[in-house]
Protein backbone atom coordinates (compact mmCIF):
# COMPACT_ATOMS: atom_id res chain seq x y z
CA UNK A 1 0.00 0.00 0.00
CA UNK A 2 1.27 3.52 -0.57
CA UNK A 3 0.75 6.83 0.15
CA UNK A 4 -1.74 7.67 -2.12
CA UNK A 5 -3.84 4.68 -1.17
CA UNK A 6 -3.83 6.31 2.17
CA UNK A 7 -5.48 9.25 1.16
CA UNK A 8 -8.08 7.47 -0.59
CA UNK A 9 -8.70 5.54 2.91
CA UNK A 10 -7.95 9.06 4.77
CA UNK A 11 -11.17 10.76 2.58
CA UNK A 12 -13.16 7.63 2.88
CA UNK A 13 -12.49 8.04 6.79
CA UNK A 14 -13.10 12.12 6.82
CA UNK A 15 -17.01 11.88 6.51
CA UNK A 16 -17.73 10.20 9.98
CA UNK A 17 -14.98 11.70 11.94
CA UNK A 18 -16.65 15.44 11.41
CA UNK A 19 -19.99 13.50 11.99
CA UNK A 20 -18.50 12.28 15.13
CA UNK A 21 -16.78 15.87 15.97
CA UNK A 22 -20.16 17.61 14.97
CA UNK A 23 -22.05 15.13 17.43
CA UNK A 24 -19.30 15.88 20.19
CA UNK A 25 -19.22 19.50 20.22
CA UNK A 26 -23.65 19.63 20.04
CA UNK A 27 -23.32 17.25 23.31
CA UNK A 28 -21.61 20.26 24.80
CA UNK A 29 -23.44 22.00 27.20
CA UNK A 30 -25.05 25.18 24.69
CA UNK A 31 -22.48 27.80 24.91
CA UNK A 32 -23.24 31.30 24.48
CA UNK A 33 -22.29 33.18 21.97
CA UNK A 34 -19.35 33.65 20.89
CA UNK A 35 -17.92 30.60 22.32
CA UNK A 36 -20.02 28.09 20.54
CA UNK A 37 -19.03 29.88 17.30
CA UNK A 38 -15.67 29.72 18.05
CA UNK A 39 -15.53 26.18 18.97
CA UNK A 40 -17.63 25.20 16.11
CA UNK A 41 -14.33 27.49 13.62
CA UNK A 42 -11.60 25.53 16.04
CA UNK A 43 -12.58 22.15 15.30
CA UNK A 44 -15.28 21.94 12.16
CA UNK A 45 -13.67 24.01 9.69
CA UNK A 46 -11.05 21.56 7.99
CA UNK A 47 -7.99 19.74 9.08
CA UNK A 48 -7.04 16.63 7.81
CA UNK A 49 -7.95 14.55 10.69
CA UNK A 50 -5.06 12.12 10.69
CA UNK A 51 -5.07 11.43 14.39
CA UNK A 52 -8.35 10.07 14.64
CA UNK A 53 -7.97 7.85 11.11
CA UNK A 54 -4.53 6.79 12.72
CA UNK A 55 -6.76 5.16 16.14
CA UNK A 56 -8.87 3.31 13.59
CA UNK A 57 -5.91 2.03 11.42
CA UNK A 58 -4.16 0.87 14.78
CA UNK A 59 -7.14 -1.03 15.65
CA UNK A 60 -7.24 -2.29 12.45
CA UNK A 61 -3.49 -3.37 12.20
CA UNK A 62 -4.05 -5.50 15.34
CA UNK A 63 -6.24 -7.80 13.25
CA UNK A 64 -9.22 -8.00 15.93
CA UNK A 65 -12.37 -9.36 14.10
CA UNK A 66 -14.07 -8.53 17.10
CA UNK A 67 -13.16 -5.04 17.63
CA UNK A 68 -15.72 -1.65 16.92
CA UNK A 69 -14.32 0.45 14.44
CA UNK A 70 -16.58 2.96 15.75
CA UNK A 71 -14.99 3.14 19.18
CA UNK A 72 -11.71 3.59 17.76
CA UNK A 73 -12.69 6.49 15.87
CA UNK A 74 -14.63 8.14 18.54
CA UNK A 75 -11.40 7.23 20.72
CA UNK A 76 -9.73 9.50 18.17
CA UNK A 77 -11.91 11.92 18.05
CA UNK A 78 -11.19 12.79 21.68
CA UNK A 79 -7.21 13.17 20.13
CA UNK A 80 -8.07 15.68 17.78
CA UNK A 81 -10.20 18.17 20.17
CA UNK A 82 -7.03 18.00 21.69
CA UNK A 83 -5.22 18.81 18.51
CA UNK A 84 -7.97 21.55 17.43
CA UNK A 85 -7.39 23.03 21.24
CA UNK A 86 -3.46 22.83 20.63
CA UNK A 87 -3.99 24.80 17.51
CA UNK A 88 -6.08 27.46 18.87
CA UNK A 89 -3.29 28.27 21.74
CA UNK A 90 -0.76 27.98 19.37
CA UNK A 91 -1.64 30.89 17.17
CA UNK A 92 -2.29 33.25 20.17
CA UNK A 93 -0.56 36.27 19.48
CA UNK A 94 1.50 35.16 22.98
CA UNK A 95 2.51 32.00 21.16
CA UNK A 96 3.27 31.72 16.95
CA UNK A 97 1.03 34.67 16.49
CA UNK A 98 -0.22 33.56 13.41
CA UNK A 99 -3.15 34.66 11.36
CA UNK A 100 -4.36 32.14 9.24
CA UNK A 101 -5.41 27.91 9.81
CA UNK A 102 -7.22 25.55 7.80
CA UNK A 103 -7.25 28.62 5.07
CA UNK A 104 -9.44 30.76 7.47
CA UNK A 105 -8.95 33.35 10.02
CA UNK A 106 -7.64 31.70 13.32
CA UNK A 107 -9.99 31.36 16.09
CA UNK A 108 -8.32 34.72 18.33
CA UNK A 109 -8.27 36.70 14.58
CA UNK A 110 -12.24 35.74 14.02
CA UNK A 111 -13.38 36.07 17.69
CA UNK A 112 -10.81 37.96 20.24
CA UNK A 113 -8.09 36.57 22.28
CA UNK A 114 -10.23 36.09 25.50
CA UNK A 115 -12.91 33.52 23.37
CA UNK A 116 -9.81 31.87 21.75
CA UNK A 117 -8.29 31.16 25.28
CA UNK A 118 -11.70 30.04 26.36
CA UNK A 119 -12.38 27.77 22.88
CA UNK A 120 -8.94 25.89 23.74
CA UNK A 121 -9.50 25.51 27.57
CA UNK A 122 -13.23 24.28 26.40
CA UNK A 123 -11.79 21.41 23.58
CA UNK A 124 -9.45 20.30 26.09
CA UNK A 125 -11.89 19.18 28.60
CA UNK A 126 -14.60 17.64 26.25
CA UNK A 127 -11.96 15.76 25.13
CA UNK A 128 -11.97 13.88 28.85
CA UNK A 129 -15.91 14.41 29.34
CA UNK A 130 -16.17 12.21 26.20
CA UNK A 131 -13.31 9.73 26.81
CA UNK A 132 -15.19 8.73 30.42
CA UNK A 133 -18.79 9.30 29.31
CA UNK A 134 -19.29 8.83 25.49
CA UNK A 135 -22.03 6.39 25.16
CA UNK A 136 -20.14 4.94 21.77
CA UNK A 137 -17.34 4.08 24.17
CA UNK A 138 -19.53 2.56 26.72
CA UNK A 139 -18.85 -1.00 26.02
CA UNK A 140 -15.48 -0.93 26.86
CA UNK A 141 -14.40 -2.14 30.35
CA UNK A 142 -14.36 0.87 32.95
CA UNK A 143 -10.39 -0.03 33.71
CA UNK A 144 -9.74 0.61 30.06
CA UNK A 145 -11.72 3.82 29.65
CA UNK A 146 -9.77 4.29 32.36
CA UNK A 147 -6.21 3.90 30.93
CA UNK A 148 -7.69 5.80 27.71
CA UNK A 149 -7.91 8.60 29.95
CA UNK A 150 -4.44 8.29 31.41
CA UNK A 151 -3.28 7.93 28.21
CA UNK A 152 -4.39 11.14 26.82
CA UNK A 153 -3.80 13.30 30.04
CA UNK A 154 -0.04 12.57 29.48
CA UNK A 155 0.45 13.13 26.11
CA UNK A 156 -1.80 16.11 26.15
CA UNK A 157 -0.23 17.44 29.31
CA UNK A 158 3.18 18.47 30.72
CA UNK A 159 4.96 15.32 29.83
CA UNK A 160 3.21 15.39 26.27
CA UNK A 161 2.25 18.37 24.14
CA UNK A 162 2.29 21.40 26.75
CA UNK A 163 5.72 19.84 27.75
CA UNK A 164 6.77 19.83 24.17
CA UNK A 165 5.21 23.41 23.12
CA UNK A 166 7.10 25.27 26.43
CA UNK A 167 10.56 23.56 25.02
CA UNK A 168 9.14 25.10 21.90
CA UNK A 169 9.05 28.70 23.32
CA UNK A 170 12.04 28.36 25.02
CA UNK A 171 14.26 27.26 22.12
CA UNK A 172 12.63 30.35 19.83
CA UNK A 173 15.80 32.11 18.93
CA UNK A 174 18.02 29.88 19.88
CA UNK A 175 19.79 26.43 18.51
CA UNK A 176 19.20 23.49 19.60
CA UNK A 177 21.49 20.63 19.02
CA UNK A 178 19.53 17.15 17.24
CA UNK A 179 18.81 15.26 20.54
CA UNK A 180 17.17 18.21 22.24
CA UNK A 181 15.31 19.37 18.96
CA UNK A 182 13.43 15.72 18.34
CA UNK A 183 12.89 15.67 22.26
CA UNK A 184 10.90 18.96 21.70
CA UNK A 185 9.12 17.81 18.94
CA UNK A 186 8.26 14.15 20.24
CA UNK A 187 6.66 16.51 22.86
CA UNK A 188 4.38 19.20 21.22
CA UNK A 189 3.77 16.52 18.08
CA UNK A 190 4.22 13.44 18.70
CA UNK A 191 2.74 12.33 21.74
CA UNK A 192 -0.70 12.86 20.37
CA UNK A 193 0.12 11.34 17.59
CA UNK A 194 1.31 8.42 19.86
CA UNK A 195 -1.97 8.91 21.86
CA UNK A 196 -3.77 8.16 18.78
CA UNK A 197 -2.30 4.53 17.81
CA UNK A 198 -2.62 3.41 21.37
CA UNK A 199 -6.31 5.01 22.35
CA UNK A 200 -7.41 3.28 18.67
CA UNK A 201 -5.54 -0.05 19.82
CA UNK A 202 -6.96 0.30 23.51
CA UNK A 203 -10.48 -0.06 21.45
CA UNK A 204 -9.70 -3.56 20.48
CA UNK A 205 -10.29 -6.61 22.68
CA UNK A 206 -7.26 -7.65 24.19
CA UNK A 207 -4.36 -5.57 22.70
CA UNK A 208 -0.72 -7.50 23.67
CA UNK A 209 1.95 -5.19 25.58
CA UNK A 210 4.18 -6.26 22.22
CA UNK A 211 1.47 -4.81 20.02
CA UNK A 212 1.51 -2.15 22.34
CA UNK A 213 5.04 -1.48 22.19
CA UNK A 214 5.12 -1.92 18.31
CA UNK A 215 2.92 1.07 18.32
CA UNK A 216 4.93 2.72 20.46
CA UNK A 217 7.66 2.31 18.54
CA UNK A 218 5.88 3.22 15.07
CA UNK A 219 4.35 6.38 16.88
CA UNK A 220 7.99 7.53 17.94
CA UNK A 221 8.92 7.48 13.83
CA UNK A 222 5.59 8.68 12.43
CA UNK A 223 5.23 11.65 15.02
CA UNK A 224 8.83 13.14 14.74
CA UNK A 225 8.23 12.54 10.71
CA UNK A 226 4.84 14.40 10.65
CA UNK A 227 6.53 16.90 12.92
CA UNK A 228 10.28 17.11 10.08
CA UNK A 229 7.40 17.52 7.18
CA UNK A 230 5.61 20.26 8.72
CA UNK A 231 9.04 21.94 8.93
CA UNK A 232 10.26 21.10 5.53
CA UNK A 233 6.65 22.39 4.24
CA UNK A 234 6.71 25.60 6.51
CA UNK A 235 9.98 26.38 4.40
CA UNK A 236 9.45 25.20 1.00
CA UNK A 237 5.49 25.08 0.84
CA UNK A 238 3.19 28.08 -0.13
CA UNK A 239 0.52 30.00 1.82
CA UNK A 240 -2.44 28.88 -0.08
CA UNK A 241 -1.65 25.21 -0.45
CA UNK A 242 -1.09 24.92 3.75
CA UNK A 243 -3.68 27.20 4.48
CA UNK A 244 -1.31 28.56 7.15
CA UNK A 245 1.13 31.01 6.26
CA UNK A 246 3.94 29.82 4.72
CA UNK A 247 7.58 30.59 5.96
CA UNK A 248 6.56 31.55 9.47
CA UNK A 249 8.97 29.55 11.38
CA UNK A 250 12.82 31.40 9.84
CA UNK A 251 10.61 34.40 10.60
CA UNK A 252 9.93 33.81 13.99
CA UNK A 253 13.42 32.47 14.62
CA UNK A 254 12.02 28.67 15.36
CA UNK A 255 14.45 25.38 16.25
CA UNK A 256 12.91 23.20 12.96
CA UNK A 257 14.66 20.71 11.56
CA UNK A 258 15.26 23.24 8.44
CA UNK A 259 16.55 25.75 10.39
CA UNK A 260 19.11 22.87 11.94
CA UNK A 261 20.12 20.70 9.03
CA UNK A 262 18.68 22.72 6.02
CA UNK A 263 15.97 21.25 3.41
CA UNK A 264 18.29 18.48 1.92
CA UNK A 265 19.19 17.41 5.60
CA UNK A 266 15.84 17.21 6.55
CA UNK A 267 14.86 15.27 3.79
CA UNK A 268 16.95 12.84 4.73
CA UNK A 269 16.22 12.44 7.95
CA UNK A 270 12.45 12.06 7.09
CA UNK A 271 13.90 8.90 4.51
CA UNK A 272 14.96 7.41 7.59
CA UNK A 273 12.05 8.28 9.78
CA UNK A 274 10.32 6.43 7.34
CA UNK A 275 12.27 3.30 7.21
CA UNK A 276 12.55 3.46 11.26
CA UNK A 277 8.82 3.22 11.35
CA UNK A 278 8.34 0.59 8.39
CA UNK A 279 10.89 -1.66 10.82
CA UNK A 280 8.19 -0.78 13.50
CA UNK A 281 5.60 -2.47 12.32
CA UNK A 282 6.69 -5.76 11.57
CA UNK A 283 5.44 -7.71 14.27
CA UNK A 284 1.58 -6.67 13.41
CA UNK A 285 -0.36 -8.67 11.78
CA UNK A 286 -2.01 -6.21 9.75
CA UNK A 287 0.18 -3.55 8.90
CA UNK A 288 -0.58 -2.24 5.25
CA UNK A 289 -2.54 1.14 6.05
CA UNK A 290 -0.16 1.76 8.59
CA UNK A 291 2.78 1.72 6.10
CA UNK A 292 0.86 3.52 4.00
CA UNK A 293 0.10 6.53 6.34
CA UNK A 294 3.94 6.74 6.59
CA UNK A 295 4.43 7.30 2.95
CA UNK A 296 1.73 9.69 2.86
CA UNK A 297 3.19 11.51 5.90
CA UNK A 298 6.49 11.92 4.13
CA UNK A 299 4.86 12.74 0.80
CA UNK A 300 2.31 15.37 2.12
CA UNK A 301 2.09 18.93 0.54
CA UNK A 302 -0.55 20.60 3.38
C1 LIG B 1 -0.55 20.91 12.45
O1 LIG B 1 -1.13 19.62 12.45
C2 LIG B 1 0.21 21.12 13.70
C3 LIG B 1 1.27 20.14 13.92
C4 LIG B 1 1.24 19.33 14.90
C5 LIG B 1 2.39 20.11 13.02
P1 LIG B 1 -1.92 19.08 11.19
O2 LIG B 1 -1.07 19.30 9.97
O3 LIG B 1 -2.37 17.69 11.45
O4 LIG B 1 -3.16 20.07 11.12
P2 LIG B 1 -4.63 19.85 10.53
O5 LIG B 1 -5.43 19.24 11.63
O6 LIG B 1 -4.55 18.97 9.33
O7 LIG B 1 -5.08 21.26 10.22
C1 LIG C 1 2.50 22.96 16.49
O1 LIG C 1 3.73 23.11 15.94
C2 LIG C 1 2.39 21.95 17.54
C3 LIG C 1 1.13 22.14 18.27
C4 LIG C 1 0.12 22.85 17.87
C5 LIG C 1 0.99 21.47 19.52
P1 LIG C 1 3.78 24.29 14.87
O2 LIG C 1 3.69 25.62 15.53
O3 LIG C 1 4.91 24.04 13.95
O4 LIG C 1 2.41 24.02 14.07
P2 LIG C 1 1.87 24.93 12.89
O5 LIG C 1 2.95 24.95 11.85
O6 LIG C 1 1.56 26.27 13.47
O7 LIG C 1 0.65 24.18 12.41
MG1 LIG D 1 4.15 26.42 17.37
MG1 LIG E 1 2.47 27.29 14.93
MG1 LIG F 1 4.83 24.34 11.86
Amino acid sequence: MSGPSFEAWLAAQRPAIDEALARMLERATPATAPLGEALAHAVLLGGKRMRPALAVAAQDALGDDDADPTAALMAGAAVELIHAYSLVHDDLPAMDDDALRRGQPTVHVAFGEATAILAGDGLLTLAFEHLAAAPELSALPTARRLAMVETLARAAGVAGMVGGQALDMAATGTRLEEGALSQLHQGKTGALIRAALRLGALTATAPSDAQLAALERYGHALGLLFQVTDDLLDATGDTATLGKIAGADAALGKATYVSLLGVRGAEARADALLDEGLTALTVLPQRERLEAALHWVRQRRF
